[in-house]
């Protein structure tokens, strides 16, 4: 069967991953999908870096844009970041000249994630994106397509590895929270920006893709009441395991009489619970519903090949699928249907 052709804009360290991994797994993908799944072209801000992966057969473009329009790939995979600038050009190029789009890009989601959802759907194309929120856990595909039928009474959990990662080595090793930013920042775990992480952006971008996905309405970030884990100390930890809890960065949203809740801040959790066994760069995600009670997902949330993981399960998805056959709504219910989002008095 033909290959599916893609396109990689963004080789840090996820994108890096992403062809090392079609590469690497290129018989498997084969045999799973019943078609290969081809690199074709990439784009990255600089050319010349040594990534420590064979471009030698991927031909390069410079302007993501151009990337996204070309006639040669059937799949845009954006892994540029940022809610703006070239990662929404791009995206919008590729859903606009007809390619289906995977991305990885919580904070473009979050922001613009429904009018993108509302072109590939009038267009018949697929907007995958399960790598943009709690790394290789695949989360969007349980709320969208695992949990068809259920109500949704809430969500929480631990969103941003990096941030755990932090909260974990303070309270195992005493370390300061400079030196843990650091190896979180050396490991691949950080945004470009680490301030998105500790202060809670991150989570919250993921959160408000969760809300919108468990409550069938619009996005809305703005509306998260928002606190980062910058200001907790080693004695905070310390303060915190004398009375029996752990500290754990939460992303908290539920539907309340009046509407949504969403919150993100630092949480005292008692030690004996689940999520304070959640431990490093781990995730976790608790789903409540009407027909299933509790479920609790968790894995790696960050890093190369987690999410890698994720980006290759959605190109899969895109090359098991049949030309012609309408898929699944980006959110779950189509974008145009999505509630008013109904903040919580
Ligand atoms: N910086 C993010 C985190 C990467 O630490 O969780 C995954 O989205």
């Amino acid at each position: 069967a033909a290959p599916l052709r893609i396109g990689i804009a963004g080789l840090g360290t996820v994108g890096t991953s992403v062809v090392r991994m079609l590469a690497d797994k290129k018989s498997e993908l084969e045999r799973q999908c019943g078609r290969p799944i081809t690199t074709i072209l990439v784009s990255a801000r600089d050319r010349t870096r040594d990534r420590g992966i064979d471009l030698s057969q991927i031909q390069w473009v410079d302007d993501p844009v151009e990337l996204a329009r070309s006639p040669e790939i059937d799949v845009f995979v954006e892994l540029i970041g940022g809610d703006n600038g070239p990662a929404m050009a791009s995206v919008k190029a590729a859903l606009e000249s007809g390619k289906h789009v995977v991305t990885a890009n919580k904070a473009l989601l979050s922001k613009h994630g429904v009018e993108l959802a509302q072109i590939a759907e009038e267009n018949g194309l697929l907007l995958n994106y399960e790598a943009a929120v709690a790394g290789g856990i695949p989360v969007i595909k349980t709320l969208r397509e695992a949990l068809a039928g259920n109500q949704v009474s809430r969500v929480f959990g631990i969103l941003n590895g990096t941030c755990n990662y932090i909260l974990t080595r303070m309270e195992a090793e005493g370390m300061s929270f400079q030196e843990c930013l650091a190896d979180a920042q050396r490991l691949g775990y950080a945004e470009a920006d680490p301030t998105f992480d500790i202060e809670g952006h991150d989570t919250a971008h993921k959160l408000s893709i969760l809300t919108s996905l468990a409550f069938g309405c619009q996005i809305s970030a703005q509306d998260i009441y928002l606190e980062g884990i910058s200001n907790i100390t080693p004695a905070d930890i310390k303060a915190a395991a004398n009375l029996g809890y752990r500290i754990k960065l939460l992303g908290v949203a539920q539907r309340t009489e009046t509407g949504i809740e969403q919150r993100v801040h630092p949480t005292m959790v008692p030690t004996s619970s689940v999520i304070a066994q959640v431990h490093g760069v781990t995730n976790a995600v608790a789903i409540e519903t009407d027909m299933l009670g509790e479920l609790l997902l968790s894995g790696p949330g960050a890093g190369g090949n987690a999410t890698a993981s994720a980006v290759i399960g959605d190109l899969a998805d895109i090359a098991k699928s049949r030309p012609g056959f309408q898929h699944g709504p980006v959110f779950g219910r189509p974008a145009r249907e999505l509630a008013p989002y109904q903040r919580a008095r």
